[in-house]
């Protein structure tokens, strides 16, 4: 895709992984559960536009996100592209025997970094999260699997308000330490700044094996990916269409949008390996699928027939 407006901007990586969680960021926190087929489509169509990675949904207990109870079906008849990644989110070893039975060659675990949040969305302790956690990596580690690991409300909470740094490198070095190859820093609830995000990155020693996970609930989603970049983070979580949320996590909204963080990205000179119209396009049909438009703000300039004009070439 060539990006009319570019100007790259010195000390920036030259390539990024755009880590696509739409399928299951996204569609965790759908109203109605999206049907099987759809969202088959959906992965279909990330991996047509260039994604090499797309998160595609949960093997966690159904009875708590219902949207994502078809993990065994969509998973069964799901085509899956050599060259493309395609993990799952697994808390606990029921999942991740789910996850074995379907083939997954990667998993990601979430963990909190406050009390409250490992209550409501793991029903552990910020301790006993760990006991959860530690086998299943054991487990897939001996199955030869990639392990990721996700630190939720790393920026606030809330019921607990802002999140001290030093809790949040505590608990992500700790999973880091059970054997995971990366871990997603989760502004869970769209609360951080990039002053914050900058303190985050620098205060577990710069950005080696860290990606950032931003939810835009503030609008500050951008703006965060931009301060990681400059922090040297090169690892950036984002839905198409900038679906998203958290059941158990009051407030928490859409992710970034993969369309919004692209045109960021592109225009900065950065590359992605990722098709704009076709993200676009994807999420229009989407939003069809969905009842509902995005909100991104890309996909309402670019979305509607005749729009894109001079702004995007293929
Ligand atoms: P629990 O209720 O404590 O479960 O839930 P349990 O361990 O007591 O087990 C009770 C029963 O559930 C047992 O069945 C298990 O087999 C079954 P029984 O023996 O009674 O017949 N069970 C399962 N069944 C299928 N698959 C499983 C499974 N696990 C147990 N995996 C649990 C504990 C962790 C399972 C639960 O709290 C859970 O599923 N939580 C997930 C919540 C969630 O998915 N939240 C959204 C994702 S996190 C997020 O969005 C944040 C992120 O995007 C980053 C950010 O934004 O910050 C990642
Ligand atoms: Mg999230």
């Amino acid at each position: 895709m060539r990006q009319p407006y570019r100007v790259a901007e010195p000390g920036l990586p030259e390539r990024v992984t755009v880590y696509e969680v739409g399928p299951r960021d996204g569609l965790q926190n759908e109203p109605a559960v999206v049907p099987v087929e759809v969202k088959r489509e959906f992965v279909a169509r990330l991996a047509a536009a260039g994604h090499r990675v797309i998160e595609t949904t949960s093997f966690v207990r159904p009875e708590w996100v219902p949207q994502l109870a078809d993990a065994d079906e969509l998973l069964s008849g799901m085509e899956r592209l050599p060259g493309v990644r395609y993990p799952v989110l697994v808390p606990n070893e029921r999942g991740l025997d789910r996850a074995l039975e379907h083939g997954v060659r990667e998993i990601a675990i979430f963990g909190s970094a406050t009390e409250t949040f490992a209550r409501k969305n793991l029903n552990r302790t910020l301790r006993t999260q760990f006991e959860m956690f530690e086998p299943v990596v054991a487990r897939a580690l001996d199955h030869g699997l990639r392990v990721r690991a996700y630190v939720s409300m790393c920026f606030g909470d809330p019921w607990e308000g802002p999140t001290p740094v030093g809790q949040v490198v505590a608990v992500g070095r700790a999973l880091l330490d059970l054997g995971c190859f990366e871990l997603s820093l989760g502004d869970t609830i769209g609360v951080g700044t990039p002053g914050h995000v900058t303190a985050l990155v620098e205060a577990f020693g710069g950005p080696s094996r860290l990606a950032v996970h931003f939810h835009d609930t503030y609008g500050q989603a951008l703006a965060n990916t931009f301060a990681a970049l400059r922090a040297g983070v090169t690892v950036i979580d984002a839905s198409t269409g900038g679906i998203g949320g958290c059941p158990y996590a009051e407030s928490a909204t859409g992710n970034l949008a993969t369309e919004d963080l692209v045109w960021m990205l592109h225009g900065l000179g950065v590359e992605t390996g990722l098709d704009l119209p076709a993200l676009v396009e994807t999420s229009v049909w989407l939003a069809a699928e969905l009842g509902r438009p995005s909100p991104s703000r890309v996909v309402r300039a670019l979305g509607r027939p005749g729009t894109a004009g001079r702004h995007v070439k293929e």
